[in-house]
């Protein structure tokens, strides 16, 4: 469930409108639902409320200062790839000792900067990366907190680009080297084997891939457990959320569509899963991402031209691939529907943005209601993925965001100043 829903022909979020919202902030606009994201968090954290466990949200869905701080309010800890991504969690009040550090390229600022924050562990992805926190460690005369990313070879049956399981991937020890790896880390003074990770991949919308993983990696997790006398198991992110169909304008009823009904729910997830991780008496940690805050999200976008070719109907609007890469980069659907719902009848039509690349589109051949000029779309769960994925490309500004709470709503990051853009650059002195 989410809380875009249409009040008489008006798209709200939760109980304000957004049409407001766009007179006030113009477009494109980021707008987000602090109610969905806590929703969606409790909906997890109350499905594993039987298991000893730790949510750490994997902040590279959306590391808004704003959302972040919605969830650290909630108790949420943070899944992080980068110094860049540690410093937020610190600035938005979340804590690092409720942290992992994850990535197959961790640095040695980076590395320093995490143990001298006090992380609570990294998760790490080869026997190099082992060498060089342990000599970071030593170093700082401290000990690091270090869980192997276990490469389980489980193919998570989604998009080729956000799987991540398989030995066709970067990520993680293979599966049949984690037990010598563990017994070289063993000699490694400097670290502590705190637990065990796996992460196959993005966008699972079935759960038999992570019933799969969860089975093979458990009981190697219970006898490394015993040995080492690991505190956790890391189970990774990688739920999915409904993406289509979304709600009918004049209808609030998208969550009865068959698509939906299919979706990988919280209950699913963890009737699946806890009796298989209940048994090895170690705290759980996941790391969802996308389930948190794709559907609390929706990006708006005034429409600009509607150009009707022999062939298409084109609507172009003002978002473009900068703001929103998920369909060129992974073909995949967003929802599309008017702020004003219509009554009119609907056309075939390709949603594309202003830039000037083939792959600037949001929706191909789609029935959409007819809409001109001046008109508003919302593209809907665009929450995970979305605004952290913007560029400047074409050097364009970075959409605006803003965040609603019941009646209320808050900038939570103002539109980019174009200045802001070239800001850094410079003419070297030969050219002037
Ligand atoms: N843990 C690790 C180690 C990850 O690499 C990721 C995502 C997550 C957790 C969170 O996964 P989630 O729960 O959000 O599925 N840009 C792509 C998705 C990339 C996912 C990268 N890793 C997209 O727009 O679909």
């Amino acid at each position: 469930m989410h809380d875009f829903h249409y009040v008489g022909s008006e798209l709200y979020c939760e109980g304000v409108p957004i049409k407001t919202l766009v007179e006030r902030h113009g477009t494109p606009l980021y707008v987000y639902s602090q109610h969905t994201l806590t929703d969606h968090f409790q909906k997890l954290d109350r499905a594993l409320s039987p298991l000893n466990h730790l949510i750490c949200y994997a902040m590279k869905a959306n590391s808004n200062q704003a959302v972040m701080r919605t969830l650290a309010n909630l108790g949420s800890g943070f899944d992080t790839v980068s110094e860049g991504e540690l410093r937020r969690v610190i600035a938005a009040g979340g804590k690092v000792n409720q942290c992992v550090f994850a990535g197959v390229g961790k640095t040695e600022t980076e590395i320093e900067f995490a143990l001298r924050q006090g992380i609570y562990c990294f998760n790490v992805e080869s026997e190099p990366e082992l060498a060089r926190i342990n000599r970071v460690a030593e170093r700082l005369r401290k000990t690091a907190p270090i869980a192997v990313r276990v490469n389980p070879n489980v193919d998570a049956g989604t998009h080729a680009k956000i799987t991540t399981g398989t030995y066709e991937n970067k990520f993680g020890i293979a599966f049949e080297k984690v037990e010598g790896v563990y017994a070289r880390a063993a000699k490694l003074r400097h670290l502590r084997l705190l637990g065990i990770q796996m992460h196959i991949g993005s966008q699972l919308t079935e759960v038999a891939p992570f019933e799969k993983a969860v089975r093979k990696l458990a009981p190697l997790a219970a006898k490394l457990a015993v040995k080492y006398g690991f505190e956790f198991i890391s189970i990774g992110g990688g739920l999915g959320i409904v993406y289509q169909p979304a709600l009918e304008s004049g209808s609030q009823t998208w969550w009865k569509t068959t698509a939906a009904r299919k979706i990988l729910t919280p209950s699913i997830y963890a009737s699946t899963l806890v009796p298989l991780l209940q048994p090895l008496g170690l705290r759980v940690l996941l790391e969802p991402g996308r389930f948190i805050v794709g559907n609390a999200g929706a990006l708006i976008t005034r429409v600009e031209y509607v150009k009707r070719t022999g062939k298409k109907n084109f609507v172009i609007v003002d978002a473009a691939m900068n703001d929103l890469i998920r369909p060129a980069f992974y073909d995949s659907f967003h929802e599309i529907v008017p702020l004003q719902s219509k009554g009119s009848g609907r056309i075939a039509s390709d949603v594309v943005g202003p830039i000037c690349e083939s792959g600037d589109y949001f929706a191909k051949d789609r029935a959409l209601p007819k809409v001109g000029e001046g008109d508003h779309l919302a593209l809907l769960s665009a929450g995970a993925y979305g605004a952290v994925m913007g560029s400047n490309y074409n050097s364009r500004s970075l959409a605006a965001e803003v965040l609603v709470h019941d009646k209320d709503s808050a900038v939570v990051r103002a539109r980019q100043d174009l200045k802001e853009i070239w800001k850094h650059e410079t003419i070297p002195a030969w050219l002037r």
